[in-house]
């Protein structure tokens, strides 16, 4: 009961919430800059500022009716606390940090590239060439120890002057910018990285599209039509990339989590099946190729009109994504029953399932949610998959001497290693690899704070930004370890 033997083992981290040095190397300002931090019980929010009156405020920032007053813009404001812009300082601790991996023998590490590193604004003609190089010594560190990058091109980093002056995600310029970009970084870094993703949890459209889409407006014809244009973007990176190296992969990035009914009423077996809809849709046309009937049939019920151009359609059959990358952290439960208990989740909120245990934030734990997504997703879509982000977010304790004794995680992902082995070894799933979230600990995305932690490695820093930023392993640093050593047969 192993894994493949080229099986791609290691971590994953976005920019937003790993980077930092958010004003510098000639870096522009993202969606993610202006997010304040929020917790488990204060929703994370989104400055603004009205350019006719100057007067600031803020709105809530990662939800579905994330809408600007008139004349306001999404803005930094002086004497409000950004956690993005410092992170956990990955910009100059890059070395030290890919030093860690390489101890724990990863063979692939999972990071964004900040799109408004390398086109500041977005719309720029000519990238950034100090964007470009900071990438590149990235790159070169993981050559040293023979670790694979996997870069999502934008995890919830859209440059903010795409929000402003065009609206986001909404207008199709943005499919031209985007284009332009990954066809910059594809020539660029062609022989130093093969795997790529485009849109972190691309369905993410659906739960917060300020956060996805950089959208000011989050009505329902302008989510359709910005997660359409991302499909479009996506269909012609794989273009580009098939043009400039048939070596380059490029995957689709989903948030998935199994939907169970919590009865076995046969209208909670509908309502879970629609539900589950609304993420198929997502791999559906970005894997699949195709709309399907269900969506169509939903946008006609609302009355939404897809702006679209007469090869839209041939480009998203023709170059689907290579292969399916996801997310998944556990499982939701759904009822059409009133008298169950509400409970929280990775975008999503859920019934409180009462055979499964859930962590301080409310998230469910699910051992077997891996195997049941695998074999979902696998037999849906026959492509190869990845699971590119998995764990257990904690409010872990340094020690004195600076050990932290996380057994919670272990146990984590003991149990949902264990479940992934399965659908390798028992249910014939092809999956490339497996990246754990938020290796070195990160910011949340959810709720901005520090102390939702998911890392291998513990690093000093606060919800206020206090900290030293000092780096030290946990124990699940030398389990995991061990894990890879053995390509996943110790799970002990
Ligand atoms: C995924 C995102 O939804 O979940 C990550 O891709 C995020 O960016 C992760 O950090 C865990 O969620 P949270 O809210 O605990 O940070």
């Amino acid at each position: 009961m192993s894994f493949p033997k080229n099986f791609l083992w290691g971590g994953a981290t976005a920019a937003n919430q790993y980077e930092g040095g958010w004003n510098e190397g000639g870096k522009g300002i993202n969606t993610s800059d202006v997010m304040t931090a929020g917790s488990h019980t204060i929703p994370r929010r989104v400055t603004y500022k009205n350019v006719k009156t100057g007067e600031t405020g803020s709105i809530i920032g990662f939800g579905p009716y994330a809408k600007f007053p008139e004349n306001c813009i999404p803005a930094v404001i002086e004497g409000e606390y950004y956690p993005s812009h410092v992170a956990t300082d990955f910009y100059h601790r890059y070395k030290e940090d890919i030093a860690y991996m390489g101890e724990m023998g990863f063979k692939t590490f999972r990071l964004s590239m900040n799109w408004a590193r390398i086109f500041p604004h977005g719309d720029d003609s000519e990238p950034n060439e100090e964007g470009l190089k900071f990438y590149d010594k990235v790159f070169d560190e993981c050559a040293k120890y023979g670790i694979e990058p996997l870069v999502t091109l934008s995890h919830y980093e859209t440059p903010l002057h795409l929000a402003i002056q065009y609206g986001g995600w909404a207008n199709r310029k943005c499919i031209d910018f985007f284009e332009n970009y990954a066809k910059t970084v594809f020539k660029y870094y062609e022989e130093k990285v093969k795997y790529w993703l485009t849109f972190n949890e691309i369905n993410c459209m659906e739960f917060a599209p300020f956060v996805a889409g950089g959208l000011l407006d989050p009505s329902p014809q302008n989510k359709a039509q910005a997660a359409h244009n991302q499909f479009v973007a996506s269909a012609k990176a794989v273009k580009a990339a098939r043009e400039i190296n048939t070596e380059i992969k490029v995957g689709q990035m989903l948030a998935y989590q199994p939907i169970y009914p919590y009865t076995c009423d046969p209208y909670d077996q509908l309502l879970a099946m629609e539900i589950a809809q609304n993420t198929f849709f997502y791999a559906d046309v970005q894997t699949g190729g195709h709309y399907p009937a269900y969506r169509l049939k939903k946008y006609e019920r609302e009355g939404i009109v897809l702006n679209t151009e007469s090869d839209d359609f041939e480009l998203l059959e023709k170059y689907s994504a290579d292969f399916l990358s996801f997310s998944c952290y556990g499982s939701t439960t759904v009822s059409t029953h009133e008298d169950v208990n509400k409970s929280s989740g990775n975008l999503i909120m859920g019934i409180k399932n009462p055979y499964l245990e859930t962590n301080a934030w409310g998230w469910a734990t699910d051992p077997a949610c891996l195997r049941i997504a695998l074999n979902t997703l696998y037999n849906r879509y026959h492509k190869p998959l990845w699971i590119v982000e998995n764990g257990i977010g904690w409010d872990d304790k340094k020690e004195e001497d600076g050990s932290v004794h996380d057994t919670y995680r272990i146990e984590y992902l003991r149990k949902n290693i264990k479940s992934m082995r399965d659908a390798v070894n028992i249910d014939g799933v092809d999956l490339m690899g497996y990246t754990m979230w938020g290796c070195i600990d990160l910011v949340s995305a959810g709720t901005g704070e520090m102390k939702k932690r998911y890392g291998f490695v513990y690093v000093d820093r606060d919800d206020r930004g206090n900290g030293t930023l000092e780096r030290s392993r946990k124990d699940s640093f030398y389990w995991y370890k061990k894990v890879i050593e053995t390509n996943g047969e110790d799970l002990d």
